[in-house]
């Protein structure tokens, strides 16, 4: 799909995004370049971080893969290194590497708990941390005329409650949290805008085949009335808007980019229905004796 915005919006930025070998960090990574940003990818697995250079390069973006895991204080700090000397600046952090699995509370070891809390939040807080030195204004490679940008990848499932995902909820309620104390802190003293932007459920990713098995997603409008899909793109388009002097004035929020799913629940009354319901309540009401609940009536 074609974006609606112009090709240069990101131009002369450089973006370090991590989780950005595949799935909604891949489509960042290559919406940010064809907008004009040279792209640096942080992940794990060295062949899908060449694989996704490769072809970010065949669309000629500049771009630069790393190795490395954003659980290990020293991966962060080289990978930040390393981008810094092959691009001379980082001025965009997205944090996109999460990890996830379909548990119940009760079979969820400690250790499978702190698993995800510590590549979400702790990775988060990790990369953001390591990234200081570069963000801030007047940092290195930035002038002094403003800082750079942080973008957490979140969810909606704890605004609510989710199931099977308490380690998932925890960890995405301490990204929010990472998010809005920087965006006040770094903010303040170092001009940085940190936002998050929270996915509902994106079509073509890991987290959809990981959590949302086939047969589940063709009856979640029965228990759902607002599902639908969203695509990468959809992530993307946002996370453009917040990186861009679009969102210049925007910081410390979460932009939630599920089409509404987080609001869905199932009509207890039909249409047609409310209308005669409730003027017949309305009526009861006005009739009865003062002090006397049209329930008795
Ligand atoms: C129960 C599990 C488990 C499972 C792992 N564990 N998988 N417990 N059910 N399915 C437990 C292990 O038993 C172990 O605890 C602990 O978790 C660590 O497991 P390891 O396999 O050693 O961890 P590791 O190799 O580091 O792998 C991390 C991972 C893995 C999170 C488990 O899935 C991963 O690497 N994921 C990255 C990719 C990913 O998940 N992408 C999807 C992101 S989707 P014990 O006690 O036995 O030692 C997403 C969407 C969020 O983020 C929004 C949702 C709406």
């Amino acid at each position: 799909m074609e974006s609606p915005f112009k090709a240069n919006i990101l131009k002369g930025k450089v973006a370090l995004i991590t989780g950005g070998g595949s799935g909604i960090g891949f489509e960042i990574s290559t919406q940010f370049g064809k907008h004009g940003a040279s792209v640096a990818i942080m992940g794990r697995r060295k062949q899908v971080v060449d694989s996704a250079v490769a072809n970010l390069q065949s669309l000629g973006i500049s771009a630069a893969g790393f190795e490395g895991d954003v659980r290990k204080q020293e991966d962060a700090k080289r990978v930040l290194e390393s981008a810094f000397k092959h691009f001379g600046k980082i001025d965009i952090l997205v944090n996109g590497a999460a990890g996830n699995f379909l548990v119940s509370p009760e079979d969820l070891s400690p250790n499978g708990f702190r698993t995800v809390l510590d590549i979400d939040a702790v990775g988060t807080f990790t990369m953001c941390h390591e990234a200081l030195p570069y963000l801030k204004k007047g940092g290195l490679g930035q002038s002094l005329s403003g800082g750079g940008i942080i973008l957490n990848i979140s969810a909606t499932l704890h605004y609510t409650a989710a199931w099977y995902q308490i380690n998932v909820a925890a960890a995405k309620a301490a990204v929010d949290a990472i998010g809005r104390n920087l965006a006040l802190e770094w903010g303040t003293d170092y001009d940085i805008r940190v936002n998050g932007i929270a996915p509902g459920p994106i079509s073509g990713t890991p987290g959809m085949s990981k959590l949302v098995p086939e047969e589940i997603n063709s009856k979640a409008k029965d228990f759902m009335p607002l599902y639908k899909l969203g695509e990468k793109w959809d992530i993307a388009m946002a996370a453009l808007y917040l990186a861009s002097d679009a969102g210049k004035y925007i910081n410390g929020t979460t932009l939630i980019v599920d089409g509404g799913l987080w609001l869905s629940r199932p009509r207890h009354l039909p249409k047609d229905e409310v209308k005669q319901v409730s003027r017949a309540v309305e009526k009861k009401s006005r009739n009865a004796p003062a002090g006397v609940p049209s329930s008795k009536l």
